[in-house]
């Protein structure tokens, strides 16, 4: 049942304030302000040197985001694998290590096989998965649900914000029990948390901007998206996204990287699409996002309204986000990112929901 919406992904796209809440409070014990996983890791956190994080497409690119949380949060070293690669490579793993596996479906087959092949190491498994019954949940030493309900829409949208979540509680719950995070850093953290499902409610209030945007989007042959930090990631999914469901080529890059190449694609024409919330690297974003309306680059920002002032005889359109913590950023910016694809889709008459060639799960290999 779409309720209201044209779409199964529009529908899934506005139940992630509900379902991400739904998730994070599984996760959290919310009075106390302190994380509580609903089950005991396989491993002691306190002993591990390193994470082998494995998945394939949008669940590949919430483990991207995830060592960045990994990283900053529980000081633990991470090794990110495209599943399909990962398995074939025969790579070297510690007995006793964790590989943890990302999964809406549990059932995609090169992420199974990079469950086995991580098992079959002596590494324990901890896989997120969505679909509670699937074969990857029943082969795992842990299961990490994400209460993301049933995703029909063939582009990952629900499945994936709540992945992040699952993720970012793991993290801080590592974290403490690595002494990276003090109680007062964790507290912090969760009530930042806390605020997602409400701030990603406030940020859907952009669609009407992103529809406007859509119809230009619609019109082009290529889309470049940036993006620094966690929006780096954001920025290889928001191009994911947008080639799936509306077949326009898009590419994601790390802001930083503009000046190693894609900079010589800039023109009037390519958008390229700023994933730029404020944090501790919105400079160097900004000073990226001057060099492309140098060369008279087509900038279209997403940011808070500060940044979009500041931008406002530069970039050719801005989509406007709350004012966020900047540690979580990417779920909220993530909204106005699928809706780019979403709404791109729709004005070319295209089926967001079955776009061509594309499974929802992928069990071959
Ligand atoms: C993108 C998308 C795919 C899946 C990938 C993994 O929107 O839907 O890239 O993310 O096929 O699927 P799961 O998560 O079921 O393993």
């Amino acid at each position: 049942d779409k309720g209201n919406h044209r779409h199964f992904m529009a529908k899934e796209i506005y139940e992630q304030p509900e379902v991400v809440g739904r998730t994070l409070a599984h996760y959290l014990d919310m009075s106390a302000g302190r994380v509580a996983l609903p089950f005991d890791l396989p491993v002691d956190a306190a002993r591990l040197s390193r994470l082998t994080i494995c998945g394939c497409g949008t669940a590949y690119i919430a483990g991207l985001m995830a060592k960045y949380w990994f990283e900053r949060f529980a000081l633990l070293p991470v090794d990110v694998e495209i599943a399909s690669e990962f398995r074939y490579r025969d790579p070297p793993l510690d007995a006793g290590g964790l590989t943890i596996l990302v999964s809406q479906s549990g059932e995609t087959a090169d992420t199974l096989a990079a469950l086995r092949c991580a098992k079959a190491k002596g590494q324990k498994v901890l896989s997120i998965v969505n679909v509670a019954s699937s074969t990857m949940a029943r082969e795992s030493d842990v299961v990490a649900p994400t209460l993301a309900g049933p995703e029909i829409g063939v582009a990952s949208t629900k499945a994936f914000t709540c992945q992040l979540a699952v993720f970012a509680a793991l993290a801080l719950a590592i974290g403490r029990a690595r002494g990276a995070i003090d109680g007062e850093t964790e507290a912090r953290l969760v009530s930042d948390l806390m605020a997602i499902p409400g701030l990603m409610a406030q940020a859907l209030k952009c669609e009407s901007a992103v529809e406007a945007l859509a119809r230009d989007i619609a019109k082009v042959r290529d889309v470049l998206y940036l993006g620094r930090g966690t929006s780096y990631p954001l920025a290889l999914e928001g191009a994911l996204k947008l080639k799936e469901i509306s077949y326009i080529h898009a590419e994601g890059y790390a802001a930083g990287e503009l000046k190693h190449g894609p900079i010589a694609l800039v023109d009037g024409d390519m958008p390229v699409i700023v994933i730029a919330p404020t944090d501790a690297v919105i400079e160097k974003t900004v000073s990226n996002m001057q060099e492309v309306a140098a060369r008279g680059g087509r900038l279209i920002l997403i940011g808070d309204e500060a940044l979009s002032h500041d931008f406002a005889g530069e970039a050719a359109a801005s989509i406007v986000m709350p004012n966020v913590a900047p540690d979580f950023a990417a779920l909220i910016y993530a909204v106005p990112i699928q809706l780019i694809a979403y709404h791109t889709a729709v004005v070319m008459g295209k089926d967001a929901d079955q776009p061509r060639n594309l499974a929802k799960s992928v069990t071959v290999e």
